[in-house]
């Protein structure tokens, strides 16, 4: 199992799967891996919570062989809890769920502590950051989203980074350990005024898997607009 903790304390870099050629995925992430980012980042659509369907515990289970990576896995889902077990045993080490999804949601971050994993809590971009508040003291991630859920390859929303900001002041005031992740949009030309806000992880799928640039470049750009 990976922790953020083994990572000490800089800026990881998190490539975000649903970007990737799933006809060499594992390929992809190793590519990814060998250009030194950290995380990767685990999109689970279930069309319901957002208008989209992307991938199951069956490609968690699929590539974790192939990876050391830190498995990070976001689930944009209506009923996370019926789930956390499953994408444990599928090579899940953390797990991401959304404040405005169905059922409780303390409970559903103490199943995911109870299996193992860290657990982070995220919210929508048209969510107040206070939503998240209670939740603070029982999750070793905070998430904020700079696109709509439910898509790659989105704009990138600034008006998100106060969210970002104020997230950063609780954990200096209450667990600087607390990771704080972006999603959505993220670039070469914005990965530092995010970092600047107070984002530690960055989560980037079309900017890294795409076309136009190799894998390798496309993480090495992105780690020299953070230098
Ligand atoms: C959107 C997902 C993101 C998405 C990011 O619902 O949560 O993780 O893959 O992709 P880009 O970097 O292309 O916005
Ligand atoms: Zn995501």
């Amino acid at each position: 199992m990976h922790r953020f903790t083994d990572y000490g304390t800089g800026v990881l870099l998190a490539p975000s799967l649903l970007a990737a050629d799933f006809a060499i995925l594992g390929k992809q992430l190793q590519d990814a891996e060998a250009a030194g980012a950290q995380v990767a980042h685990i999109d689970i659509m279930d069309g319901h919570f957002v208008p989209n369907l992307s991938m199951g515990p069956g490609i968690v289970e699929a590539i974790r062989p192939v990876s050391n990576m830190l498995f990070d896995v976001h689930l944009m889902i209506s009923e996370p809890g019926r789930y956390i077990d499953t994408f444990v045993k599928a090579g899940a080490d953390h797990i991401t769920l959304h404040v405005e999804s169905e059922g409780n949601i303390a409970a559903v971050l103490d199943q995911i502590h109870a299996a193992g994993c860290t657990a982070g809590i995220t919210l929508r971009p048209g969510t107040p950051v206070e939503s998240l508040y209670p939740y603070l003291p029982k999750v070793e991630m905070a998430l904020v989203m700079t696109v709509e859920p439910g898509f790659g390859g989105q704009s990138y929303m600034a008006s998100q980074l106060p969210k970002v900001a104020a997230l950063r002041k609780w954990a200096n005031e209450h667990n600087p350990a607390l990771r704080i992740e972006v999603d959505g949009g993220i670039k070469a030309v914005n990965a530092a005024q995010t970092v600047a806000a107070g984002a530690d992880v960055l989560v980037a799928g079309s900017s890294i898997f795409n076309k136009k640039t190799p894998v390798e470049q496309a993480v090495k750009a992105l780690q020299d607009a953070l230098k």
